[in-house]
């Protein structure tokens, strides 16, 4: 095995360098933890060069990594430790600590779990020789903290050998033991890092509330000073570091960044981690995938993903091929992989856009067959978590599923009401609207999204209750814009006022309402129905001549749009309001054009 001396050599003699080698050479004999000679040795070192030294020790005692770092880091060895959630990793860290003591830190006894090292040990220096030392050990689990097993403070001559390899071998039965499968199924847990925001709006909040969304249990949260973003690391390699103890210290085993990440950085982050990197697009594709139930919602959840990751392949492929280089030039096979990855991904971006498109004709032949009905539709739109499920349900009586988690809804479901004054209309729930929805989503969302252009009224229903709603609605407003909806009639639903801290209405046009108690639920049936009675529909009758008059009738409710003078009478299409359609009716003697609408779909 090459002697390296790893981490921050910068600054360090060679010959100082080339002395500590030596430090290879003192491998363990079997039966001792830590032996005297390694422990005075890595103390008069220190002494020399003012800064932390770490060694790993295999269970064999063969050293494999000597390592500097600064006082208050303890610098992982370059060589990847394998972590397994049931196994400890068969390695000891032993490390001094200048200051003289060696009681160990939080980001000791957090990177002891992390990394699932045999024991973390801390050497306390002075004057270049061992004063204390503490050695840990992967302890039992309560209340769903691993408490780590503390021995010292030890003199270093007089170390309990055989009881601390004893330890080593106690901490691996208990990962083994049964109990641990209970915590196999703990949520992984995850760090957050976001920019702050001035504008009052919290974006890392809602981050935090869709990682709860996708199970992850969110253990920090990393709030940075708006600055000029990394290419290479997002944060500034200070702050990588930073973050990499962070994840030690509280045992984090994913990070998650609020903004978009490129290839680079994400590969360059998780290098400095040695943890998953992912951006808040991936976690709500993540989301979404869990979510989408319909062949239509996995089609397109699918193959966002895959256009998301395409790009961004780079980052993996690289990292693949370097893990599987393990020390040996070994490039070739992982960029081969990264190929055959990449021409996968193509292939089956272009069956899912072929299916897709098949979907999606269907959806449109279906469309088709509403228009004729004449049925008029209503869109509701929101925030994610606005109450849009659960408003469905108060006024359709049906069942979907509303949860307090973001994005419950993401297939569309459509039900058919009956107003007060009988009339009946669709009601449809859409993908909740999020800030900073990823422009992916968006795109293959669109067919879904489309639907909303189709309606003859918007309800917007607004979470009155949150303190950044009105924040909330311009996102609502400018996806809406973009759909090119922002002109459709529009109703503005103040929903949840049962809570304290709902805000009152804006607009005179507005509703207040409780989707959860009925409060205003009628109001609002009332408000839907005169907006629908006031839209116009388009009509085609055939006047008989013996009932000439009715175009008279038709001229003073609506707007002729043509008409052509026949055999059987005269053919006339129309706009009028709906509400005037009896009139017209009346007139004729006849049931106009309105057929019952027939179908109800649930897709
Ligand atoms: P997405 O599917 O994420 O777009 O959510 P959504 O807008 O469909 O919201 P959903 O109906 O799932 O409701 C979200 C949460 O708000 C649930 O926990 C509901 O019980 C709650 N909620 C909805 N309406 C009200 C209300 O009027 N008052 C109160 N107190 N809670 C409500």
């Amino acid at each position: 095995m090459e002697k390296i001396i790893n981490g921050k050599t910068n600054g360090i003699r060679d010959s100082v360098l080339e002395e500590m080698k030596g430090l290879y050479d003192l491998t363990q004999p079997s039966g001792v933890f830590l032996s005297a000679e390694l422990c005075e040795s890595l103390a008069m070192f220190t002494e020399r060069i003012g800064r932390e030294i770490s060694v790993y020790i295999s269970r064999s005692g063969v050293i494999k990594d000597v390592s500097i770092g600064d006082a208050t880091t303890v610098s992982m060895p370059d060589m990847r430790i394998v972590r397994n959630i049931d196994r400890l990793c068969g390695v000891r860290c032993i490390h001094t600590h200048p200051n003289g003591s060696g009681y160990l830190s939080d980001v000791d006894l957090g990177t002891l779990n992390s990394m699932r090292l045999d024991s973390m040990v801390a050497v306390g220096v002075r004057e270049g020789k061992p004063t204390s030392v503490y050695a840990s050990f992967v302890g039992e689990m309560e209340n769903e903290e691993r408490i780590p097993l503390i021995y010292g403070p030890m003199r270093h001559d007089r170390l309990p050998q055989r009881a601390l390899l004893d330890a080593i071998l106690v901490a691996d039965n208990r990962l083994k033991a049964p109990t641990y499968a209970v915590t196999q199924s703990e949520p992984e847990r995850a760090i957050l890092v976001g920019i702050e925001n001035n504008d009052g709006y919290d974006t890392l909040e809602e981050l935090k509330q869709l990682a709860e969304t996708a199970g992850v249990k969110v253990v920090a949260i990393e709030r940075q000073r708006r600055r000029p973003v990394d290419n290479a690391t997002y944060v500034g390699s200070g702050k990588a570091d930073e973050l990499r103890l962070l994840g030690s210290a509280t045992e984090a085993d994913l990070y998650i960044f609020d903004d978009e990440l490129s290839a680079i950085q994400i590969r360059n982050l998780e290098d400095v981690f040695g943890a998953p990197v992912i951006d808040r697009t991936m976690l709500i594709l993540d989301i979404f995938a869990t979510r989408a139930t319909s062949r239509e919602g996995k089609l397109q959840v699918e193959l966002a993903q895959l256009k998301y990751r395409l790009p961004r392949l780079l980052g993996a492929g690289v990292v693949l091929s370097r893990q599987g280089a393990s020390g040996v030039g070994m490039r070739g096979p992982g960029e081969k992989k990264l190929e055959i990855d990449r021409r996968r991904i193509h292939r089956r971006i272009y069956e899912l856009e072929q299916e897709l498109a098949e979907v999606e004709k269907q959806r449109g032949l279906r469309r088709g067959a509403r228009k004729k009905n004449a049925v008029p539709i209503v869109a509701l739109v929101g925030y994610t978590n606005a109450g849009k499920s659960t408003l469905l349900n108060a006024l359709s009586g049906s069942d979907v599923l509303a949860e307090d988690k973001l994005f419950a809804t993401l297939d569309p479901v459509v039900r058919r009401i009956t107003l007060p004054g009988g009339s009946e209309c669709l009601l449809s729930d859409t993908v909740g609207f999020i800030n900073k929805l990823p422009h992916d989503l968006v795109q293959a969302f669109h067919s879904t999204l489309e639907e909303v252009r189709e309606a003859d009224l918007i309800l917007h229903v607004i979470d009155s209750a949150c303190p950044y709603y009105d924040v909330q609605m311009r996102v609502v407003e400018q996806v809406l814009a973009s759909l090119g909806a922002a002109d459709l009639p529009l109703i503005e639903v103040y929903n949840k006022i049962d809570l304290a801290d709902a805000s009152p209405r804006k607009r005179e046009n507005a509703v207040s309402i409780s989707a959860v108690n009925g409060t205003g639920l009628d109001e609002l049936r009332r408000a839907v129905e005169s907006v629908l009675n006031a839209r116009q529909v388009r009509v085609e009758v055939v006047v008989p001549y013996d009932k000439f008059d009715a175009i008279q009738t038709i001229r003073s409710i609506g707007t002729i749009l043509s008409e052509a003078y026949e055999e059987d009478g005269a053919h006339i299409a129309a706009m009028l309001e709906s509400d005037k359609l009896f009139q017209l009716q009346k007139a004729l003697g006849i049931t106009v054009d309105k057929p019952k609408a027939d179908w109800e779909e649930s897709k």
